[in-house]
């Protein structure tokens, strides 16, 4: 076995790595989240011990006790972040400082140890330079899905003394189907998303659980995601299902709901409000309601929305259906500002538009 002593991690490259050529018509049309790269990054926690055994290796299953505490009560919390080959050929990833704290402030509310950020840094980025052959070329790039969970095979209700941080890589396309067409959205107005004192702010797998009986319903009634409306009213917009959602208005200002800890703070959000207030338009941070979101439409005081995220880049906002009957955004199909700030945020992460905050970092 070819074994390697990198920096902390011991790296145990895979003899059975996908050739070449196989590799390249896999990543003709990578789909989002279909296909994997040959390694992954493995770290393990125990108590009393810290974190060990920092790994890159071949990867595989995991052999699990049945008992093992994750597959109980859930105790699992996860990252989506992206590396990026430029023109130049050099690789890239986005802001991956703001992953690292997120997902430490995910391990405290979920009452897991919290991996050093320079650790979950360099993880990503082993990860990213042994695999960098599976980053597709043009607009595709490489998903990546640092998570960490709880292996201790014990069934008493507390949190667990072991634990298993790994990355995953996969190569990725357009996360939906029509690419950067206008996605149709389900108001989901029966199931709520998070409430206060929640867990809506934590990137934990068991608030996607807990959503998955609402996206589809948002798919039997024929549309891409689902929107939450917040828990105690049910009348104020939260966040999509997997990604955050904009409104821009006829005077050129945008409206995102605030973070109060029941949506998720995205760091694509929290982008393109510094890129949209650099190019002069007003930002409010403020509570929306569904209402009011049927009624501007109408009126055509709102003239797009989109949504954003990591996975979703900038998609713009078309149909909006619920059980009360279904609107348009503007003309249906997004408009000059989201597409402007689409724009810019995939020319920063792209290395072809200044960077004036330094978000690239490349590796
Ligand atoms: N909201 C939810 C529920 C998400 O899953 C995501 C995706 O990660 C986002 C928002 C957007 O976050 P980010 O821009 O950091 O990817
Ligand atoms: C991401 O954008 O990274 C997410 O986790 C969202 C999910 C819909 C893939």
């Amino acid at each position: 076995m070819d074994v390697q002593q990198t920096s902390r991690f011991t790296l145990t490259r895979n003899s059975q790595a996908v050739a070449a050529d196989r590799r390249a018509v896999l990543l003709e049309d990578p789909g989002f989240g279909r296909i994997f790269t040959d390694h992954m990054v493995v770290i393990r926690y125990t108590e009393g011990r810290g974190w060990h055994s920092h790994g890159v290796v071949p990867r595989e299953p995991f052999q699990l006790d049945p008992a093992c505490a994750v597959l109980h009560y859930a105790q699992e919390i996860f990252e989506g972040m992206k590396a990026y080959r430029l023109e130049d050929g050099t690789v890239a990833m986005f802001r991956p400082e703001e992953n690292a704290r997120r997902f430490a402030d995910s391990a405290e509310r979920m009452a897991m140890p919290v991996l050093p950020e320079e650790i979950f840094l360099e993880a990503v980025e082993e990860l990213v330079k042994i695999d960098a052959d599976w980053i597709p070329s043009g607009e595709g790039s490489l998903y990546l899905r640092p998570f960490l969970f709880a292996s201790e095979a014990f069934l008493g209700v507390r949190p667990a003394a072991e634990y298993i941080f790994c990355v995953i890589a996969s190569p990725a396309g357009a996360y939906f189907k029509g690419g950067k067409k206008a996605v149709t959205l389900w108001v989901s107005e029966h199931y709520t998303r998070a409430a206060r004192g929640g867990t809506g702010a934590a990137k934990c797998g068991g608030n996607y659980a807990a959503s998955l009986v609402a996206q589809k319903e948002a798919i039997a009634q024929g549309c891409d995601q689902v929107v939450f409306l917040d828990a105690a009213e049910n009348k104020w917009v939260e966040e999509l299902g997997g990604m955050n959602v904009f409104f821009v208005m006829e005077d050129g200002s945008l409206v995102t709901p605030p973070l109060g800890g029941t949506i998720l703070p995205g760091i694509t959000r929290a982008s393109i409000i510094d890129l949209a207030r650099a190019k002069g338009h007003a930002v409010h941070e403020e509570r929306y309601s569904f209402a009011q979101w049927r009624d501007d439409a109408a009126s055509g005081r709102l003239r797009e929305a989109f949504a954003c995220g990591t996975a979703a880049v900038v998609t713009p906002i078309g149909i909006v259906k619920s059980a009360n009957g279904d609107f348009t955004v503007g003309n249906g199909d997004g408009g000059l500002v989201t597409e402007a700030l689409r724009a810019e945020l995939t020319g920063i992460q792209r290395g072809t538009v200044a960077d004036p905050a330094n978000w690239l970092r490349r590796l």
